[in-house]
């Protein structure tokens, strides 16, 4: 067995994917990624927790003293907390299962790697407790990785404990996961009716865990049975029949009626939000892999066809489908680009497994490469080594291009990103980096190096 897995790991396999895309597996990633890696992890606490958002150089952030191009921390239990411990796991993977090409000059051990890995990680485990959140599915992932890289069940009760706290917010009248505690004081969690039960899209990104759970984790089928129902449901009222989506469905959890559908970080109800529809496609594939219902594997072609077709010329999206597309001036969602694009490479490999229809059509592996390319090309920040590094803090505009020199010292990967430009947000935040764009980035990547003809 061991001989078949390190034959399989180092595998001398020809490239999976095309020279434009070399800067994606280029030590410019890694070193970023290490670069941060060294600034922590500390005490949990807002300023010294964990990478949230770059501050982009506009006004734009409640951070204002942090200079612009520098990581906004989240404490534990925010829900990005786990993207960039789950960033590092993936760099580790990269480097050692994965490993097609040489060490870059510079840079740490395979060991150094892990061990940061994990000192990014094990702070987290409070959120084990956490019962107010449905972004448990994003939270878990550094857990999920850990235990798979270094084949240890240390992290199960946490898996436990987190699928069950996940579960335990599904409303049986309205047959959904509750998304967002229905608050009075917040713009984007506001409820129209006291019964309501709000879900947002992204919350299909959280019914991995139940899956897993249910067959690995707690072996209560119960979990799955749920994510069942909430997926169905987010086939019936968020996708719109033209294969776009809503944001927010607000259900009754009285009837389970909807009582409407809306955004909250997009530019307004009947729009589309790039990272919503991004999502929704990676979201649908993940959970066909799991429960092989074509009709998972239906939507999300259907979600990502929508996407293709309304993508601007150059192919990197605008941070909402329906905003005006002025290059170099409508704030981008790089980070929508990179979920997309991880999205549609599961999406290709079930396509290519599935034993029944669904074959033909696009080529959504093409489709996600052409994605990467215009991140690279438009997005991807200046150029760093583990040799040559540059002091953190950059100034970035919507025109900043990728790979400029201003750019070096941004400390996400990916610049060009928008967490929320509705046009009520307060504040707005948009041309920022992302640490999830950032993590989704590096996942497709490794997507492509796990990629078998
Ligand atoms: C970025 O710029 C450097 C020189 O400034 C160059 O060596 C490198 O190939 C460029 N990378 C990309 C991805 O264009
Ligand atoms: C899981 O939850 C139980 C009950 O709330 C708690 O006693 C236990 O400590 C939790 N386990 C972990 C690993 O957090
Ligand atoms: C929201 O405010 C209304 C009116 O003040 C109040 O009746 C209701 O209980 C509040 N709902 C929540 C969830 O706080
Ligand atoms: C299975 O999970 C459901 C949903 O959380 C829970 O109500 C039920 O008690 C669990 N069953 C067992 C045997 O733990």
């Amino acid at each position: 067995m061991r001989l078949l897995l390190a034959t399989l790991f180092f595998a001398d396999v020809s490239k999976a994917y095309p020279d434009f895309l070399n800067p994606v597996f280029a030590d410019n990633v890694n070193a970023r990624l290490w670069r941060t890696a060294l600034s922590g992890p500390s005490i949990v606490d807002d300023e010294h927790g964990w990478p949230h958002y770059t501050r982009g150089a506009y006004n734009n952030t409640p951070q204002e003293s942090l200079p612009p191009g520098q990581y906004v921390k989240t404490d534990a239990s925010g829900w990005t907390s786990g993207f960039f411990p789950d960033s590092l796991w993936q760099a580790y993977r990269r480097r050692t299962e994965l490993k097609a090409r040489d060490d870059f000059p510079g840079e740490p051990s395979a060991e150094d790697w892990l061990s940061m890995a994990d000192a990014w990680t094990s702070p987290l485990q409070t959120n084990a407790h956490l019962t107010d959140t449905h972004d448990l599915g994003f939270l878990a992932k550094p857990f999920e990785s850990a235990m798979r890289i270094q084949k240890t069940d240390a992290y199960l009760p946490m898996l436990q404990n987190m699928s069950q706290n996940l579960a335990a917010r599904f409303s049986p009248a309205a047959g959904v996961i509750r998304s967002w505690d229905c608050t009075n004081c917040s713009s984007s969690s506001w409820c129209s009716h006291e019964d309501s039960v709000l879900v947002i899209i992204d919350n299909m990104m959280n019914l991995a865990l139940l899956a897993r759970s249910a067959s690995i984790y707690t072996h209560n089928s119960t979990l799955v049975d749920i994510a069942i129902s909430h997926a169905d449901k987010t086939i019936q009222h968020h996708v719109r029949p033209d294969g776009s989506s809503y944001h927010v469905c607000d259900y009754s959890g009285t009837t389970g009626d909807v009582y409407l559908c809306r955004t909250a970080q997009g530019l307004a109800d009947e729009s589309t939000w790039a990272r919503g529809q991004a999502w929704g496609i990676y979201g649908f594939a993940e959970f066909y892999s799991f429960t092989r219902d074509p009709a998972y594997l239906a939507t999300s072609k259907r979600m990502a066809d929508w996407f293709i077709d309304h993508l601007p010329s150059d192919g990197l999206p605008f941070w909402d489908f329906d905003a005006e597309y002025l290059p170099n001036v409508t704030p981008r969602d790089s980070s929508a680009a990179a979920i997309a694009a991880s999205g549609m490479l599961l999406l290709q490999r079930q396509i290519d497994e599935s034993k029944v229809a669904c074959r033909g059509g696009r080529d959504y592996k093409a489709a996600a490469e052409g994605l990467l390319r215009a991140t690279v090309e438009l997005a991807l920040a200046g150029k760093i080594s583990f040799v040559d590094s540059s002091p953190i803090g950059a100034e970035t505009y919507a025109d900043t291009p990728a790979n400029s020199s201003v750019s070096r010292g941004f400390e996400s990967i990916l610049m060009h990103a928008t967490s929320n430009n509705n046009p009520r947000a307060n504040p707005k935040n948009f041309d920022s980096g992302l640490s999830y764009g950032d993590f989704y980035f590096v996942e497709a990547g490794n997507r492509l190096l796990e990629w078998e003809d």
